[in-house]
């Protein structure tokens, strides 16, 4: 390494845009676009931070700028605020163009980019990129390496515990705090687990007694008792939530409001949340199939908990128009 960029990595103190126990909306591939994460941001503005999902670097040709601004979305960059809360995530490989990409998202005025090496598709893996990293190490110092230094704000990297197995995890986050990484969220299962099973919360407290680096913890986190659960057992600094955000988008509400959720609750939120974001694509030139498309895509989990939820859930996945679906969560 040049003295230079070891130098610029020393006198890193960086401070944090979060504080400890903050709750971090994950990114999501097919759900966290623009329009989804306004419609978080706006009804539950608790949430610390929400995320995109990942923009890949390229391998021939450079990005127009364009193309960088459009994965973030451009509705409402000049919302500073908006901007402020939201992760931009990225997704790379050692032979692609890297540093390129960094450098045009910074030049953006993005805060807070965050590195994807969780991601399992065969797709991803086959082109080395996303969990593979986990398992080639010099090429993971060297994307690491590469970002560090052209990305002097907050940069995090969310991993798995492993690409095949776990034998590299703590090698894993040693390299990254070495490398000066701000933060590492770790899906507490290996790549090859894929979703199987639950996710092994030890993972996340052995990190945190390996580390410095703050950790934040993820993985089947689903209730305002996981979340307090959680913080005791692995005292990871933060953490961030997937499945269990989109089952309860109003979860981070609950858990600082020291309140449980409840039936008639669930009922009006998720008439609210449906309402909110059907409003917000109405607006979009979308065919009206993409449309109730995505209603469907945002719909996995939440019904799970209400009484005759399968026939509720099954009502609202069958049907074929606005109408019908909103006469489902009319009903409810
Ligand atoms: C539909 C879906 C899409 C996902 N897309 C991404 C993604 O783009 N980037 C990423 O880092 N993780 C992605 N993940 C993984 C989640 O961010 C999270 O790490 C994982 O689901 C485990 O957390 P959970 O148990 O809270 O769901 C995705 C997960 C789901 C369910």
């Amino acid at each position: 390494m040049q003295v230079q960029e070891k130098l610029s990595q020393q006198s890193t103190a960086r401070t944090l845009p979060f504080g400890e126990k903050s709750l971090l909306f994950a990114p999501m591939e097919g759900i966290t676009d623009i329009h989804y994460r306004e419609t978080i941001l706006e009804n539950y503005p608790e949430w610390d931070f929400v995320s995109t999902d990942f923009l890949r670097a390229p391998s021939v040709g450079p990005y127009p700028p364009k193309h960088v601004l459009k994965h973030y979305g451009k509705s409402s960059y000049e919302d500073l605020e908006k901007r402020r809360k939201t992760i931009y995530q990225m997704l790379t490989t050692e032979d692609a163009l890297t540093e390129d990409t960094v450098s045009k998202i910074r030049g953006f005025g993005f805060k807070w980019l965050d590195l994807n090496l969780g991601c399992p598709s065969k797709t991803v893996c086959k082109h080395r990129g996303g969990s593979f990293l986990l398992s080639e190490l010099k090429a993971l110092r060297k994307v690491i390496r590469t970002i560090r230094s052209n990305f002097p704000e907050t940069f995090t990297a969310k991993i798995r515990v492993g690409y095949k197995d776990d034998t590299l995890f703590k090698d894993i986050l040693m390299l990254l705090e070495d490398e000066g990484v701000d933060a590492i969220t770790i899906h507490a299962r290996t790549r090859d687990e894929m979703y199987k099973g639950v996710a092994k919360w030890e993972y996340v407290k052995t990190a945190v007694e390996t580390v410095k680096t703050p950790i934040v913890g993820n993985g089947d986190i689903w209730t305002v008792d996981d979340i307090k659960k959680y913080f005791e057992y692995t005292k990871c600094h933060s953490v961030m939530i997937a499945r269990g955000a989109l089952k309860t988008p109003w979860l981070a509400r609950l858990y600082k409001d020291g309140q449980q959720d409840n039936q008639a609750l669930r009922v009006q939120e998720i008439q609210r949340y449906f309402n909110s974001y059907f409003q917000r694509i109405d607006k979009l030139d979308m065919e009206e199939l993409k449309k109730i498309r995505r209603l469907k895509a945002i719909s996995r989990y939440i019904f799970d908990d209400l009484d005759d939820g399968d026939q509720k859930k099954r009502a609202f996945l069958l049907s074929k128009t606005r109408e019908q679906m909103f006469g489902v969560l009319e009903s409810l």
